[in-house]
């Protein structure tokens, strides 16, 4: 048989995706980011749902006309099933059920968490894909878990946070800093200029592969305000410094563990997936593990934050072993790898 073209759905969260896929080829992959929530200085729920209600349809047309496909080439529809926003997932879900129906191909639900793992298997990802069995960072506004990948069907979660997310991390001290919602992509650029050493945040101390990030916002804001008081101009005039010295404890936090893990289990193939993977100072920590015998799996930067490429290839390796899903699967807002 040849190939199948596969559509990809992703609306998790505050990005409308549509994406297809031929075998692990991406044809085409459309972002409609929702920029309404800037103002707002994190994603409000019901906006996201309306503005996904509104972006699907032009967005799914996008995808097939890049494509240069109809609707009627389909093989399949993959949609993201969760973990996200309920009333997010529910429009692409729905839309997904919709269409598989009036097309008559089978419907595949797809874990969004698994999804940024596997976009390390489309064709243009990286210059290779890792081998079985190694360890993914996962790191994204939602989740930071370091993942052992033993197969396509087993993934075992091994550390993750206790409280905030990475990329809460970021998102909400950039918040402290004045900077908009999401604050990650605008920390990483104002700490290209500045001194990752300039200012000292404490660490959190805690056994084996578990992460905590909100001690160090509280260590943040303690900071920022103390310096405030000497100085009312103290952020403006250090902001580059303290965007570098965030950054660098953020990142020394994730790699550290992810060192660990990789020592304990004696793996040498470790991947980086999820939004916070674009991260540049993050990516070349890992990068600089290779010194020491690993082999670091970087993403494209396109298949790093939310994007439904890779809700297509993992819809792809599941048509090849016929894993599809009943027209009554349900949207999962906790779902688990
Ligand atoms: O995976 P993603 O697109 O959405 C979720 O599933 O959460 O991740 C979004 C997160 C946001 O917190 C954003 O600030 C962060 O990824 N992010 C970054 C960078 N680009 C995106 N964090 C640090 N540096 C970046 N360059
Ligand atoms: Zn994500």
């Amino acid at each position: 048989m040849s190939k199948p073209f596969i559509l990809g759905i992703e609306s998790s969260c505050d990005d409308t995706s549509a994406a297809v896929i031929l075998g692990n080829k991406i044809k085409s992959n459309i972002v409609a980011n929702q920029l309404i929530h800037q103002q707002y200085g994190g994603v409000v729920p019901e906006l996201a749902s309306r503005a996904h209600q509104q972006n699907i349809v032009p967005v799914v047309q996008a995808a097939l006309e890049q494509a240069k496909i109809s609707q009627k080439n389909l093989d399949a529809i993959a949609f993201t099933q969760g973990p996200g926003l309920m009333g997010s997932l529910l429009v692409g879900s729905s839309f997904a059920k919709s269409l598989a129906t009036a097309l008559g191909v089978p419907l595949i639900g797809v874990n969004h968490m698994q999804a940024h793992i596997f976009a390390h298997f489309i064709e243009d990802a990286n210059d290779a894909s890792p081998s079985f069995p190694f360890l993914c960072l996962t790191v994204s506004g939602g989740h930071t878990q370091i993942v052992l990948v033993k197969s396509y069907q087993d993934l075992e979660v091994i550390g993750e946070t206790r409280d905030d997310a990475a990329g809460e991390a970021f998102d909400k001290i950039g918040k402290i800093l004045g900077l908009n919602y999401p604050a990650g992509p605008e920390i990483d650029k104002l700490a290209k200029e500045g001194n990752p050493k300039a200012f000292k945040f404490t660490k959190p101390k805690l056994d084996g592969y578990e992460f905590s990030f909100s001690g160090l916002k509280t260590g943040v804001m303690n900071f920022i305000h103390n310096q405030k008081q000497k100085n009312p101009s103290f952020v403006e005039e250090n902001l580059k410094d303290i965007c570098a010295s965030v950054q660098e404890t953020i990142t020394d936090i994730c790699i550290e563990k992810l060192h660990h893990a990789a020592l304990d289990l004696k793996i040498k193939d470790l991947a980086l997936a999820g939004g916070v993977s674009a991260n540049s100072a993050l990516r070349k920590k890992l990068k600089d593990l290779e010194q020491e015998g690993f082999k670091a799996y970087i993403p494209k930067f396109e298949y790093t934050t939310d994007n439904a490429a890779m809700i297509a290839m993992v819809g792809a390796i599941k048509f090849e072993n016929q894993d599809f899903s009943e027209l009554g699967i349900k949207p999962q807002a906790r779902f688990k790898i």
